[in-house]
């Protein structure tokens, strides 16, 4: 049948197809958004346009293209002959945001309260790996509690803990490591879709993930500086000691299974059980995530920690450690650009990005105070990448050491 052939086929493939960013409307349904994720990670891989602002919030980002399911949604001509069709050509002054469910404080406002809940984790996390090194019977109830005053602040701005959390000092590393990968992994857990439920019982495995460390030797945990490969063989032991513990306190399933294969990775290579794959569980491979990025962006004794920025670049090439998906969530949960990364921009300035914009990660809040071209400091100024109408824009991560700066964090404040 010669007529059959000459029509086009009616397959899913067929369906889908790749408009500019300008004939997006409400109605269409976006399948897939042009670039790579890291460039565009904010967003979901597929979604219905609903409303304008999600529109131009994709404009804002910088998105010049992206593939629609007509199947799904409506098709360019008819949206545009359609009443709800939005003329997104027509200028249309600051790119609204869309606003995160449980963001109800700026950054600037919740931090005040982050740091008491820290301070707070500092005294219960302190007193609690104290026991548990004495071998004493451990209450987790003051965790628990914690957890919850974290899951709060949280839902009140979900990046003003993290930033807190990462100023611990190099002796206190321990157990506010455990505060901290607590606050990733819920954030994570949200960006996951969990409930809240889980977020919690995921939030309470970050706490207690690194207890055996508790038990191991104080020479080696505190040395000032690398292992040796016997020491570290020692240090792996820290995953089922922490493991048993908590079976002896009747730590929740979850918890366990954090703490017993946050090491592990997806190829195999990890420890304790060489576990691949499948065989880790989803709050197992969460926590190895979050595990990793609070330690290589932490300072020790003996290293400085990196940018977050530069952490997340990294980790990113490092094949068959972690789960994709739940690296990418990872990503949107702390920003492509985290608070305390420094960057370069498009302007030769140089900053650290001090906010997140909850509509565009590419366009954080940035505190500029070094010129790439003259290789000095500038008067500090906040520029928001977001509202300013300079076109400014991020490059990408820069070393500080490299410009020969040396404390980031100093300009955080
Ligand atoms: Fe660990």
């Amino acid at each position: 049948m010669p007529g059959a052939a000459s029509r086009p086929a009616r397959t899913a493939l067929s369906m889908i197809k790749r408009i500019r960013i300008a004939q997006l409307r409400e109605g269409m349904y976006v399948h897939k958004i042009e670039g790579s994720w890291l460039e565009h990670s904010f967003w979901r891989s597929s979604f219905a346009v609903k409303e304008r602002k999600v529109i131009e919030s994709l404009r804002a980002s910088g998105i010049a293209e992206v593939w629609i399911d007509t199947d799904k949604g409506l098709d360019v001509a008819k949206a545009a002959s359609g009443a709800s069709a939005t003329d997104v050509d027509a200028p249309s002054g600051e790119p609204a945001r869309i606003v995160l469910p449980g963001a109800r404080a700026t950054l600037g406002e919740e931090v005040a309260a982050a740091k008491k809940v820290y301070a707070k984790s500092r005294v219960v996390m302190r007193s609690l790996f104290t026991e548990a090194r004495l071998g004493r019977a451990i209450d987790t109830g003051e965790a628990e509690a914690l957890v919850d005053e974290i899951a709060n602040s949280l839902q009140r701005n979900p990046w003003a803990l993290i930033s807190v959390a990462r100023l611990k000092t190099a002796d206190e590393y321990t157990y506010m490591h455990c505060v901290a990968v607590c606050a990733l992994m819920m954030a994570l857990a949200r960006h996951l879709g969990m409930d809240e439920r889980e977020g919690r019982e995921a939030g309470l495995a970050g706490m207690m993930h690194d207890l055996g460390k508790a038990k191991m030797p104080l020479d080696i945990l505190n040395k000032p500086g690398r292992l040796t490969d016997e020491e570290f063989a020692v240090m792996k032991g820290h995953s089922e000691a922490g493991y048993k513990m908590l079976l002896e306190m009747g730590g929740g399933e979850v918890a366990l299974e954090v703490c017993l294969h946050h090491h592990e990775k997806l190829d195999g290579t990890g420890y304790p059980h060489g576990l691949s794959g499948e065989q880790i569980s989803r709050y197992a491979r969460m926590g190895a995530v979050c595990d990793v990025y609070d330690a290589v962006t932490s300072n020790r004794p003996y290293k400085k920690g990196w940018d977050p920025a530069e952490a997340l670049k990294r980790m990113a090439t490092w094949d068959g450690h972690f789960d994709q998906h739940i690296f990418h969530a990872f990503v949107k949960s702390v920003g492509i650009y985290p608070i305390g990364s420094f960057v370069r921009l498009e302007s030769g300035l140089m900053g650290v990005v001090v906010e997140q914009n909850e509509g565009s990660l590419l366009r954080p809040k940035v505190k500029t105070f070094f010129s790439a071209k003259s290789r000095a400091y500038v008067l500090p100024k906040i520029v928001d990448l977001a509202q300013s109408r300079s076109d400014d824009r991020i490059l990408g991560p820069e070393r500080p050491d490299a410009w020969g700066i040396a404390r980031v964090a100093d300009f955080l404040a």
